[in-house]
């Protein structure tokens, strides 16, 4: 199952990333993701890698489908699986995002951008990407709530910027779900999922992805809404 074009290309990696890693050790940043099967939806690392690298790459631990570029999986399961270990992935990884090499030429018209995220964001990407890519048998978090449209929900990062109480979710960047939803009819959250720029939430910036419409199957956008309307309904509490 494994392309094996990805195992002879990585060599070449590794040795400009022998040097970096050395100073990637020495940064301090503490890895809470020794243990990948524990990594649930609210880790940052899986969020940020949903929000920006995931509509591009396979990694099978965060459930991301994108195919303009390789798949992290079949990237570095050869290598990990002759004991590379996960300081060294995070290394590669980071200076993949920092700086992207054309590691091959399979991708022809798609660059991936340099420095999507930097600082802090960086370390917690590349640590989770560390952590889980290539790891044998690996499968996503089973998302909170009931139903198909919970793992939906959770897999599109949606929680990171709404509370929804079904999802276990405390985002406060966008409005509180469980509030609005009841006051929204399906046709209203359909549009605010698939359109968000075209009626802004009082008080609140535009900052909601505007690509979910071609992001989300039409089938996952109504189990999606239905999980929605059923959740808020249920939470009477609040
Ligand atoms: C616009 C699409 C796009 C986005 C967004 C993107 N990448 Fe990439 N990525 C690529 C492409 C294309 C390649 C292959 C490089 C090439 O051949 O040009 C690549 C290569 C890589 C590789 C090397 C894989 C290998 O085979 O050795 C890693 C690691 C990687 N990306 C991680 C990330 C991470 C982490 C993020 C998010 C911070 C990210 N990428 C965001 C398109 C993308
Ligand atoms: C990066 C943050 C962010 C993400 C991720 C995000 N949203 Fe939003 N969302 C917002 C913001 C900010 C608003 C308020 C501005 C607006 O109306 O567009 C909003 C508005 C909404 C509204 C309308 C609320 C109202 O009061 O009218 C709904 C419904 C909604 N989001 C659902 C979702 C769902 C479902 C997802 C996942 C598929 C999602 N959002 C992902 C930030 C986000």
């Amino acid at each position: 199952m494994m392309k094996n074009k990805f195992s002879t290309k990585l060599p070449v990696l590794l040795a400009s990333v022998a040097v970096l890693g050395a100073v990637v050790a020495g940064c301090g940043t503490t890895s809470s993701n020794s243990d990948p099967a524990k990594l649930g939806f609210q880790d940052r690392g899986r969020q940020l890698f949903n929000a920006n690298c995931g509509t591009c790459h396979v990694l099978a631990q965060a459930a991301s489908t994108g195919t303009q570029g390789p798949n992290l999986d079949d990237a570095f399961a050869a290598a990990r699986s002759a004991g590379m270990d996960s300081d060294t992935i995070k290394g590669i990884v980071r200076a993949q995002v920092h700086r992207p090499q054309d590691v091959n030429g399979d991708y022809p018209g798609v660059t991936m951008p340099a420095n999507i995220l930097e600082g802090n964001d960086l370390e917690d990407v590349a640590a989770y990407v560390a952590a889980v890519a290539g790891v044998p048998g690996i499968e996503p978090p089973t998302a909170p709530g009931e139903g198909p449209g919970a793992q939906v929900f959770a897999n599109n990062g949606c929680g990171s910027c709404h509370t929804l109480a079904a999802a276990e979710s405390a985002g406060t960047l966008g409005p509180n779900l469980d509030e609005v939803i009841p006051t929204l009819s399906k046709a209203e959250i359909h549009e605010s999922i698939v359109d968000p720029g075209a009626k802004i939430a009082a008080g609140y910036p535009n900052a909601m992805p505007s690509d979910y419409g071609t992001k989300i199957s039409a089938q996952q956008l109504n189990q999606l809404i239905d999980f929605l309307m059923t959740s808020a309904a249920a939470d009477d509490k609040g």
